[in-house]
């Protein structure tokens, strides 16, 4: 397949590149585009047949439901029903924006889009071309993350190619996504809400509009965290081994010699804090251990940086799991096979 990629001026609206995606996504066909957090791979998100490219695009397993984006409510009340009242105060808090509300749905989506479950997860992303894309196709459109299965997302369009050209019909090129981490899932079908999957929005801003939110028990469960080394790759890898280091910087800074010593090729991904600290060559900044904002934005686009033709092994620096610290760890902790911890 020939895959179009076309990089739309300022003039969102009007810019024709955007009125090609939308009628190829009215064709049928998958378009990635940016949003506020990273890339997605959209489908209308109410025909079967155009869903299941997004799977085959992926290599994804269809169990997993896909998240719908939405321009506005209007899309939402055509998807969902019994919507409670909590989740249209947290559309009107955080909407746009990167916090995807899972509800009753109704039936309307494309059965794959849903896995079969009874609910829908649903949100409108904060990016002037996404919404430009929505507006123009008039269709919900389901996405999930622009990358091959398994690998790290992708919070720029060149990774959206390496993953996908050949595969979709068009990528969207709007430069670096912003806020780099997916959107905050949250279950609001219970009386008191449940974080699924930590993200952009975190426990602490949700917590300022309403009293209580749960986490899923599967996130603290802190059991499957520690998995073994060579375990075989699922989520979010780089192309070598990630080692996680909890722990000091001089209890980093002894890891990385110790590996050193025993003739491995370290990739180290680091704060900008604890890079000054060490004498290494391979070392991939991540921003500054106090803003995780920063840590989020650059953390895909880090994990896609070693090859495995230089590096046998990445070790990177933990942060604390407060704020948006929550989905950092979350999706390093995924991405690693092994965790260095200081004794
Ligand atoms: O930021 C994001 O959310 C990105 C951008 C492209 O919008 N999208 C994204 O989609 O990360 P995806 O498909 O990679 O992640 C979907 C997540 C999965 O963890 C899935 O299990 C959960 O949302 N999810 C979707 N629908 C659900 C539902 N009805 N019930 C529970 N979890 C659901
Ligand atoms: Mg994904």
């Amino acid at each position: 397949m020939q895959t179009r990629f076309w990089k739309p001026s300022q003039l969102l609206e009007t810019d024709p590149s955007i009125e090609e995606a939308a009628q190829l996504l009215n064709d049928r066909h998958v378009v990635a585009f940016p949003t506020e957090t990273v890339y997605g791979l959209g489908a209308d998100a109410t025909n079967v047949e155009a869903v299941q490219r997004i799977f085959e695009a992926k290599g994804r397993p269809s169990d997993n439901p896909l998240i719908v984006h939405v321009a506005d409510i209007h899309q939402v009340e055509k998807l969902a029903q019994n919507i409670p009242d909590r989740a249209y105060r947290l559309m009107e808090a955080f909407w746009p924006g990167p916090l995807t509300l899972v509800l009753e749905s109704n039936g309307t989506a494309a059965e794959n889009v849903t896995a079969g479950l009874s609910t829908i997860g649903i949100r409108m992303p904060d990016h002037p071309l996404a919404l430009a894309l929505l507006r123009a196709s008039g269709k919900p459109l389901a996405a999930p993350s622009a990358n091959r299965s398994g690998r790290p997302s992708p919070t720029d369009a060149a990774h959206v190619w390496q993953d996908l050209e050949g595969r979709v019909a068009g990528i969207l090129d709007g430069g670096a996504t912003g806020v780099g981490v997916e959107s905050t899932v949250l279950d609001c079908t219970s009386d008191t809400p449940v974080i699924l999957r930590p993200g952009g929005v975190t426990k602490e801003d949700l917590e300022k509009i309403l009293p209580i939110v749960d986490v899923d028990s599967a996130l603290k469960d802190k059991q499957e965290h520690p998995r073994s080394p060579g375990m075989k790759y699922t989520h979010y890898a780089p192309e070598a081994p990630l080692w996680l280091v909890k722990g000091d910087d001089e209890f980093f800074i002894e890891q990385l010699t110790q590996l050193k010593e025993e003739g491995h090729r370290v990739g180290v991904i680091a704060s900008t804090e604890l890079a000054e600290k060490l004498n290494h060559d391979r070392v991939s900044l991540c921003g500054s251990r106090v803003r995780l904002n920063e840590v989020a934005g650059r953390l895909y686009a880090v994990l896609r940086e070693f090859k495995k033709a230089e590096v046998d092994v990445i070790l990177c620096e933990t942060f604390p799991e407060t704020g948006v610290g929550a989905a950092i760890m979350n999706r390093l902790t995924k991405a690693s096979v092994h965790i260095l911890t200081q004794g």
